[in-house]
């Protein structure tokens, strides 16, 4: 290699026995110290002082012209710093090198942006995506890019230790019915087909599962043309895992193993296991969401039955509808909360389809020193209505009460998101702290096989149409899907979901039953998307089931980062651009007729 030692190595021990070394990295600052010039070069692992003398005349003048982020290559003699020079917050901070030669491998032009953590933070992303390279380079970037590497390490060790073979499978599969929007590929050979990028390797997985591979796992990329969120992108990581002969404690047990070997590994800490489970009713019931955050309360109580006979039409007729419930949230010491934080609530409730977002506030009353209820609907409210919210919602001085009164679904989906909306402002108000190593991991089980789609007119899968339903609730699929539970389960950690699978359905006549008749997907459809997999099923299918963690997620609870674009090496924008590349791109008239496609957008070059 071009150095001896990396630029984190040196010690005192080395000044002592006046080691000879030679560096290389970049030019991390160069100061000039009346006379003496000081050039701080780094590496990947760290920064070494390089010390340039005004005896060495040729090699001194050079240093006076060295750019920030130039590549050199210095020789030099390790020697002890001056007592006072010393820092104690370097690993290399009591020795320097007293350069003799120095090579510049390349100059750096003038910087797009300042790599130093505090100005960089405050660029656009868009121009720190245009130059990734350089926005990788700082340092804090860099130790993303090791505990991603540190992670995923750990997770292949940690499957390999059980005996799991990673397999390989086709990003080219073909479009499917049933999951995400899908990426096509045109193919030439094949005039006028197309395949799908592979959302996930689910089919093949399966597959290898009748292949009798037993226990497979793989670090897959996965393809979805959604709607780009901080939590999502078009391209992503899954640790996809498949295994037979289980049941669903032995993937509870298998993962909640590998996750504590990485937070060990990576963190340093334990935590416990076995992970707390709760079913999806509970979670939907208490939290509105099925991947609760339960780092805090603020639960969601229901009143249902104390509205049907109330004053207040809105809840009342609410309550006595199929479906109605009316429920609250106590945000607890949010009655300061302001007229534009109501309002910015309101449009979140509204935005999930609410009428409006009724509220008491609690507040002490300056002048007579009481505590008073106000809200716009109070007057509606009967003294044992009052007596019981206050109750079951414990209101005190300094809360404000959130109602939602809506069908279920939806009343969920509201509370939920002004629960969280409001544990935010709590949080800026220094009122609501959530310790940044506090890992509340959670299985979320017992989930409905089946869910309504009140869009389509029919059931979709709450997981895939591939999960097994609970053993006992079979019979109740021809007549009752939604009352059938799944055998699925999902993993979450701090409100985030952070994977989920299931035990499959390995008996060909209940997949093309749940295909046909539950799912009414059309037969043909069903033979010609599915067929070979029903085919598979009838050739000695063993009973099976898996699970997929978003490794970006993952990664990102690790370093604590809140957009997964952050430990993503090159990410793609909101609009699913890469910047860097300038992708996506168009293409030549030629390379769209080998493909057989018409575009009929503007932009062919
Ligand atoms: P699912 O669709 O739930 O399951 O995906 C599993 C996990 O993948 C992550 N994930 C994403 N991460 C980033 N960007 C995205 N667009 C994105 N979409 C999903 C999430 C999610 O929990 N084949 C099944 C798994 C199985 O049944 O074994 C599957 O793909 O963390
Ligand atoms: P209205 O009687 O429609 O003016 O509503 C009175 C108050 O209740 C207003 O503050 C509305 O925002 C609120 N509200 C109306 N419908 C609902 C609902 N379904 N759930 C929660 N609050 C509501």
């Amino acid at each position: 290699m071009l150095r001896t030692h990396t630029c984190n190595a040196l010690t005192v021990g080395d000044a002592d026995n006046h080691a000879k070394v030679t560096l290389v990295g970049w030019v991390d600052t160069v100061r000039d110290l009346g006379g003496v010039r000081f050039v701080d070069l780094r590496d990947r692992e760290g920064i070494t002082q390089i010390v340039f003398n005004p005896e060495r005349a040729e090699i001194h003048a050079a240093a006076h012209h060295l750019k920030d982020e130039s590549v050199i290559q210095v020789t030099g003699t390790v020697v002890r710093r001056d007592a006072d020079t010393i820092n104690p917050k370097m690993s290399t901070g009591e020795i320097e090198v007293v350069a003799e030669t120095l090579t510049v491998h390349n100059v750096c032009q003038t910087l797009p942006f300042p790599l130093e953590d505090a100005k960089a933070d405050k660029v656009s992303e868009d121009l720190r995506l245009e130059f990734r390279y350089l926005d990788l380079r700082r340092p804090r970037n860099l130790g993303l890019v090791k505990t991603r590497a540190l992670a995923a390490q750990t997770i292949r060790r940690s499957l390999e230790d059980e005996g799991f073979l990673e397999v390989e499978t086709p990003m080219l599969f073909k479009s499917t019915p049933e999951g995400a929007r899908e990426f096509l590929v045109p193919s030439r050979l094949n005039p006028g087909t197309f395949y799908a990028l592979s959302q996930s390797p689910q089919q093949y997985k399966q597959m290898l599962m009748v292949a009798g591979v037993e226990k497979y796992y793989q670090l897959a990329r996965c393809f979805r043309d959604e709607d780009l969120r901080a939590d999502r992108q078009l391209e992503f990581t899954q640790v996809d895992i498949e295994m037979s002969f289980i049941e669903r404690e032995d993937m509870y047990a298998l993962i909640e193993k590998m996750l504590a070997a990485v937070w060990k590994k990576v963190l340093g800490i334990d935590i416990p296991t076995p992970f707390p489970r709760m079913s999806f009713q509970e979670a939907m019931d208490r939290y509105g969401v099925d991947k609760p955050d339960t780092r805090f309360g603020i639960e969601i109580a229901d009143f249902t039955d104390l509205f049907k006979s109330s004053a207040f039409k809105v809840f009342n007729t609410v309550a006595n509808s199929k479906d109605g419930v009316v429920r609250a949230i106590n945000a607890k010491g949010l009655a300061d909360i302001t007229q534009g934080e109501l309002t910015n609530l309101e449009t979140v409730a509204k935005t999930l389809g609410a009428k409006g977002l009724a509220f008491i506030k609690s507040e002490k009353n300056p002048a007579t020193g009481e505590v008073e209820w106000k809200s716009p609907i109070l007057k509606f409210f009967s003294d044992a209505e009052k007596a019981a919210l206050k109750e079951k919602l414990n209101i005190e001085d300094g809360d404000i009460v959130f109602f939602a009164a809506a069908p279920w679904t939806q009343a969920c989906a509201i509370l939920g998101r002004i629960r969280l909306e409001a544990a935010a402002y709590l949080k800026q108000r220094g009122k609501l702290s959530i310790p940044a190593d506090k890992y509340n991991f959670l299985w979320v089980i017992e989930f409905p096989l089946m869910l309504w789609d009140e869009d389509e007119k029919r059931f979709l899968s709450a997981h895939h149409p591939f999960t097994a339903p609970v053993a006992e609730d079979v019979p109740l699929l021809d007549t009752q899907p939604e009352k059938v539970r799944g055998q699925h389960y999902d993993i979450v950690l701090n409100g985030v979901e952070l994977g989920g699978g299931s035990i499959r359905i390995h008996n060909p006549d209940v997949q093309k039953n749940i295909f046909e008749n539950v799912l009414k997907i059309p037969a043909d459809i069903v033979q010609s998307r599915f067929g070979y997999m029903l085919k598979a099923f009838s050739y000695g299918a063993p009973p099976h089931g898996g699970i997929a963690l978003g490794l970006d997620r993952l990664v990102a609870m690790l370093a604590n980062r809140a957009s997964i674009r952050d430990i993503i090496a090159f990410p793609k924008t909101q609009k699913g651009q890469d910047l860097m590349a300038e992708s996506p791109a168009p293409v030549t008239a030629k390379q769209l007729k080998d493909l057989h496609i018409t575009v009929t957008a503007e932009e062919v070059v």
